[in-house]
């Protein structure tokens, strides 16, 4: 049954409900296909982008996010930004090739060129060969109009859910949170001329699978690079963890995480897809399965404070810092294991933004 659905040239939202339903056998099957066409559209490859979280601090409330702003129990950090241009610093020197500066959302004509400067800093430290993502927010035209001058590449802004309904649920506040503008706020950036990144948390409560079906459409009717989308954690100090009885097994979220990834594949051939690092969180070797239905870019936290202060002394050595999952040479191993490699040096720009310009 699921056979004459993936021979399909153009799967149908009933198509892509039923691949999200597939189960076992039904669901190798599913996977099988992703990784042909993994294979030949982006090939076994795997970019690294340094992930680094610089700020906490956030102006947003989101029902499931454990560093909304009404959170009083997180200590709020906010790195300095010689510690960020350090860990710029370190991808650059260790052949990542792209970094990704993200922070929880920050407005203000000081924060607009606090990142200009960063940008900057980035540019002089590797002669202009990283390429640096943004992932800081709904910001106005203007600032995202300056970030890229100043040598922002792409941009993740994550849709959450493309169904207007579970939006209003998951964001209730309408001062703070409004759908039409984060839309908005994505077509500026792609008209602007970013690489534009976006996804949603698979697994909410109240979601149906007819609904993830309608964001993989979504993703594709709005022409996404790249796209970044993870299982949904219940934070116990965040209100949506009142409807918690609501969720699916861990297990079978994380599943239904994987599927999601295998489907957009198939539907979406050549953009990036990140393996994100909630699946890991779920499953140790989360990302790795995700890299090998699907998946091509993988997001190693560099951010400084997880590294001991010796670690640049030993960074060759395995396993020594206190980030095992993102020590360079186990993840080499392990996405080895997943029968692919990592292009270090290389932006891995998406193939289908570099068709789409
Ligand atoms: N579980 C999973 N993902 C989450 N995010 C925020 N809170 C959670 C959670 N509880 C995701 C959002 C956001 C991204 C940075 O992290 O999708 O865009
Ligand atoms: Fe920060 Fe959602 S809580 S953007």
């Amino acid at each position: 049954m699921i056979e004459s659905i993936l021979e399909k040239e153009i799967p149908t939202k009933e198509d892509l409900v039923s691949m999200l339903k597939a189960e076992g056998p039904e669901m190798d099957r599913l996977f099988k296909k992703s990784m042909a066409v993994k294979e030949q559209y982006v090939q076994n490859k795997v970019y690294f982008r340094g992930l680094i979280e610089f700020s906490n601090i956030c102006r947003k409330d989101c029902l499931y996010c454990g560093i909304r702003k009404s959170n009083t129990k997180v200590h709020r950090y906010d790195i300095a930004d010689e510690e960020i241009l350090k860990a710029a610093q370190f991808a650059y020197e260790n052949h990542f090739g792209s970094v990704v500066l993200q922070s929880g959302e920050q407005k203000s004509s000081v924060f607009t060129r606090r990142i200009t400067r960063l940008l900057d800093g980035m540019d002089k430290l590797s002669g202009g060969k990283l390429r640096v993502t943004l992932s800081c927010g709904e910001q106005s035209r203007d600032t995202y109009r300056k970030w890229f001058e100043h040598g922002a590449a792409r941009y993740l802004l994550r849709i959450e859910t493309s169904n207007r309904d579970l939006y209003s649920k998951l964001h209730p506040n309408d001062s703070l949170h409004n759908f039409e503008e984060r839309l908005k706020c994505l077509y500026d950036l792609k008209d602007l001329g970013y690489q534009t990144g976006s996804g949603v948390m698979i697994g909410l409560p109240f979601q149906s699978y007819e609904s993830l079906a309608e964001d993989l459409l979504w993703m594709q009717a709005f022409d996404l690079d790249m796209i970044g989308m993870g299982p949904y954690l219940e934070h116990e100090d965040t209100p949506l963890y009142a409807f918690r009885n609501l969720l699916l097994p861990q297990q079978k979220r994380f599943e239904l995480a994987l599927k999601m990834v295998a489907a957009l594949r198939i539907l979406m051939k050549d953009v990036n897809i990140a393996a994100a690092t909630a699946l890991q969180a779920i499953h140790k070797l989360g990302r790795e399965k995700a890299i090998k239905i699907g998946a091509n870019v993988i997001m190693p936290n560099i951010t400084p404070g997880e590294f001991r202060d010796d670690y640049h002394l030993y960074h060759n050595k395995p396993c020594t810092d206190e980030n095992p999952e993102d020590c360079k040479s186990c993840l080499e191993m392990r996405v080895g294991l997943a029968g692919n490699h990592i292009a270090y040096d290389e932006w891995g720009d998406s193939i289908h933004y570099q068709k789409r310009v």
